[in-house]
């Protein structure tokens, strides 16, 4: 006598949930059990977990040979994630519980020997498939919260193995998940405020025109002139981010280390990874490839504080997700790809003292000493970040006297109405214009475009600071609600690049 049951379950691959098929198969023989389609140790550790949960459920483990199918073969299966569907297509193939519906579910959960549910990464993007492929979602309670942050699909969250079974039996069923209230994503109260700044009026406007348009900045000056402090109040002047953005940015979240948080659904991520962190942690990694902090700022922004301490290898891979908005991450086993559109924000000093330049004259680094500090941030490197301004030491009177400022509200009224020409324009920031939009949308005047030739030639810079250049001229143009790029929009998007000059 044999007998088949089917279940459907999620690897997690990249960003993507894909489909998996668990198909039980029961044969009289000697007991044993065998798991096939490449499972690795984590899978076949599910055995011992799978079976103990059954007996503690009170079910009974058939004493028959059981042969287990992850399909398709070829895919990744890792962790404990298909625990759950294990143990029912072993329950449904016994005919424990009912094997007819199924099919109308899919299930993710690892299980504890007791036969509690333990929660799993990448709950997001399974719920999002799920909904596509019409089934029910069934997951571990903790993981009920994520799971419905995608609407029109019905969620059932589960404690225990006995739960779902007494569902599926009819004996008791569970009450679809609500979630109690729906993020807020204004909740901003808790970011530091742009009008704690004092002076660095130059630093401020760099700040929302960045903001603004989505577009890289480095700043740079000696200690303790307010590079930290200016950087940290970004995430306070940035337009709130739209569903899809959302989603995206939950979905990375979803399947990292850290977990998805909905409470932080809506706001722009703000990641501050330190010099030390390692090449994963920051661009991703590992055998089974998980995001990294530039994935993790997808949508946000990357602030690099302290940029020349970071390992140059490290800053070099940079140079591929700013260009393109995504990260490629081979391994031997497999290759992943994660959304990695970033907005980077570094700061770093002019020396390694820091005091290059400032009126006091104590800087006694060498040139050779200035170079070699400076080379650490590459060429091609600088030349992604369009907005580059000096952070310098003002005298303390200046300072005092600054006493009406700006604050993040007034700034982010006016940055949500830049953002939102854009959007209206192109459907994009600024800053993902693309060669052939940025010939469309950034038009100049024979005078300015000589104008921009010949400073392009001054700085030496690049064709790609071009580019560039005219991004930021556009968004300038957006903050001013000014259609056309006027001569003062260009002239202050070349400014910032005029540091540049000074660094080779
Ligand atoms: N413009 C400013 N307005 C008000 N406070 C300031 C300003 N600049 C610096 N401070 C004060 O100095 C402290 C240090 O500033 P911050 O950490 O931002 O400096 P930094 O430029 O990042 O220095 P470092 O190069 O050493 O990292 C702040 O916590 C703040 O108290
Ligand atoms: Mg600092
Ligand atoms: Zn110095």
């Amino acid at each position: 006598m044999s007998s088949l049951a089917i279940v459907h379950s999620r690897a997690q691959v990249g960003i993507q949930a894909l489909p998996v098929t668990i198909e039980v198969h029961l044969t009289n023989g000697l007991p044993r059990l065998s798991i096939v389609g490449l499972p690795e140790t984590a899978v076949r550790e599910s055995q011992d977990r799978v079976r103990s949960a059954i007996i503690n459920s009170q079910f009974e483990f058939p004493l028959q040979r059981i042969t287990i199918n992850l399909a398709p073969a070829d895919l990744p299966k890792e962790g404990g994630r298909f625990d759950l569907a294990i143990a029912l297509g072993i329950l449904a193939a016994s005919r424990q519980i009912p094997k007819e519906e199924l099919s109308q579910y899919e299930f993710l959960g690892e299980l504890a020997l007791n036969g509690n549910l333990r929660p799993v990464r990448g709950i997001l993007p399974m719920a999002l498939e799920a909904r596509k492929a019409q089934r029910y979602v069934v997951v571990p309670i903790e993981n009920a919260s994520e799971a419905a942050m995608v609407s029109g699909v019905s969620i059932l969250p589960i404690k225990t193995l006995l739960d779902i079974c007494s569902h599926l039996q009819q004996v008791d069923s569970i009450t679809p998940y609500c979630s109690e209230e729906t993020p807020n994503p204004t909740v901003l109260n808790h970011i530091s405020d742009l009008s704690d700044v004092r002076g660095q009026h130059h630093a401020k406007r760099a700040l929302e025109v960045a903001a603004a348009g989505g577009h890289n900045l480095l700043m740079l000056g000696p200690p303790g002139t307010g590079k930290t402090m200016l950087a940290s109040r970004m995430p306070g002047i940035l337009p709130p981010m739209t569903e899809d953005e959302s989603l995206a940015t939950a979905t990375i979240a979803s399947i990292a280390v850290g977990g998805f948080d909905a409470s932080i659904w809506g706001i722009r991520p703000f990641r501050t990874p330190h010099h030390t962190a390692s090449g994963v942690a920051l661009v991703g990694g590992g055998s089974h490839p998980r995001p990294g902090e530039i994935s993790l700022a997808h949508n946000g922004i990357l602030f690099l504080d302290e940029l020349p301490e970071f390992d140059k290898r490290v800053l070099e891979v940079l140079r591929e997700p700013l260009e393109s908005g995504r990260i490629t991450i081979s391994r031997a086993a497999q290759q992943a790809e994660f959304p990695a559109n970033f907005q980077l924000i570094a700061a770093m000093n002019p020396c390694p003292c820091g005091y290059l330049g400032d009126p006091s004259n104590r800087c006694q680094c060498s040139p050779h000493q200035v170079a070699r500090y400076r080379s650490r941030i590459s060429g091609p490197l600088l030349d992604r970040i369009d907005l580059h301004i000096e952070v310098p030491n003002l005298p303390r009177i200046e300072l005092r006297k600054d006493t009406v400022r700006t604050s993040s509200a007034e700034v982010r009224v006016r940055v949500i109405m830049a953002r939102e020409k854009q959007l209206e324009r192109t459907n994009k920031a600024n800053n993902l214009l693309s060669n052939q939009e940025i010939e469309r949308v950034c038009v100049l005047n024979e005078n300015d475009e000589q104008l921009l030739d010949s400073a392009i030639e001054r700085l030496g810079l690049s064709a790609r600071a071009w580019y560039r250049i005219l991004k930021v001229a556009r968004t300038i143009a957006d903050l001013d609600d000014s259609e056309a790029i006027q001569t003062s929009h260009l002239t202050e998007a070349i400014t910032y690049r005029q540091l540049e000059r000074n660094k080779h």
